[in-house]
Order: C-alpha cells, then structure tokens, then sequence
C-alpha cells in the first residue's frame, strides 16, 4: 500500500510580517508575491515603531498595517497578546518576522496563531543577537551569512531552516558585509518561503 499524500498547502500562503525598521525583507517578499514569484499573499504588517520604512512600505502598497506601542502596555506579555490577536485576525498561515526587533516573550509565542519563522544575519548557531557584522568581523570569520529559522523561546535559537553563506573579503567593514549580506537575505528569505508554500512539512523536517 503507497504511503498516504501530505496534505496540499493552503495556497497563497497568508503571511503577516512583523517588522520594526527599514522593511527591505518585507518589500523583497512582497515584490516576489507581486510578480507572481511566490504563492504568496502578505495579509499584514505588524509594527512596533510607528516611523518603520516598512509600516510607510505597507501603507504606500495598501497592505493592512497595525501599528502597536509598547507604551501604551503594561507589560511586554500584554504587548505581545494585543500583537498575535491583532495577527490573528488576520488568519496568516505564517509569521515572518523580518526585521522585528523585539524579543517575543514565550506567553505571546505560546498564542501565535500559526509557525513562525525569522530571518537573523549570521550562520547560527553563531552570533545570535546584535551586531553580528562586527563581532564576524572581530573574531577573523573568513565566513558569515544569514540564517532563517523556526521562533521558539530561545532568542534565535529555534531550528534553522536553511542558511546562506557570504565570503568575508579583506578590507570589509561592519557596514560593506551588511550591504552584501543584505542581498543575501532577500533571496533566502524568498526560497525558504518557496519551500515552505511547496511542503509545509519543510518547517517539520529535520
Ligand atoms: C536584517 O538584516 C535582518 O536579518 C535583521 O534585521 C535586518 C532587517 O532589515 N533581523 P530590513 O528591515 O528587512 O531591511
């Protein structure tokens, strides 16, 4: 007897992008979307910095934003609730947050609505956290790159789904390697979703 057929994906894949600066990830998935590149449909863009490049980047494409303050919280859990409601009102299929620069406390990833994926610039399980640029560069890496991985309650330590590398060139600074990593990014966070739209068990998979 044939094995019985994984389920077929929901398609387009209903994606909300949680992001908190420039949103030049959320505007690489939303131009493959657009283009007919990814079976994809970005159904929010969720921020918690009103002045973000990609709250404007929503706003001028007409992509629903929600924009939350954590001021206006009184803790980071109650933030982190009004933030996966306001997602899951819009019944996304994933989360990707891109460029979010908020740590998700573990009461907000326990009511996500959906698996949640991030795109980090480093080769984890190195350099987690910030300026991954310059500590590549302080410790002589000949290499760095970008990862995407599952969100899970250690900070970017959920399973990683696939990586990129990029040479480290001699007279690099913090600064060209995050321009050339950058570039890097786009594309592994567009075939990662590809593969994701093309075999939900892809974020399962070992
Ligand atoms: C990217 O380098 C991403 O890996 C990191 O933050 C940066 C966001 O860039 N988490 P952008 O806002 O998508 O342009």
């Amino acid at each position: 007897m044939s094995e019985p057929s994984l389920p077929e994906p929901r398609l387009p894949l209903r994606i909300a992008v949680l992001a908190s600066g420039r949103g030049s990830n959320l505007e690489a998935l939303h131009k493959a979307a657009e283009n007919g590149q990814l079976p994809i449909v970005i159904v929010a863009v969720l921020s918690d910095k009103a002045e973000s490049g990609a709250l404007s980047y929503a706003r001028n494409n007409g992509i629903h934003c929600v924009c939350l303050q954590p001021r206006d919280f009184a803790s980071r859990e109650d933030f982190d609730l009004a933030l996966m409601q306001a997602a899951t009102e819009q019944r996304p299929g994933l989360i990707v947050c891109a460029g979010y620069m908020r740590i998700i406390s573990p009461a907000g990833i326990a009511v996500a609505p959906c698996p949640m994926i991030n795109i980090h610039p480093s080769l984890l399980p190195k350099y987690p956290g910030l300026n991954t640029h310059s500590r590549a560069l302080a410790n002589g890496d000949s290499e760095h790159g970008a990862s995407v991985h599952l969100v899970n309650n250690i900070l970017d330590g959920g399973k990683v789904l696939q990586q990129v590398t990029v040479p480290v060139l001699p007279n690099d600074t913090p600064e060209s390697l995050a321009e050339r990593v950058l570039n890097q990014e786009h594309k592994l966070l567009i075939e990662t979703v590809r593969r994701i739209t093309e075999n939900p068990q892809f974020l399962q998979s070992p």
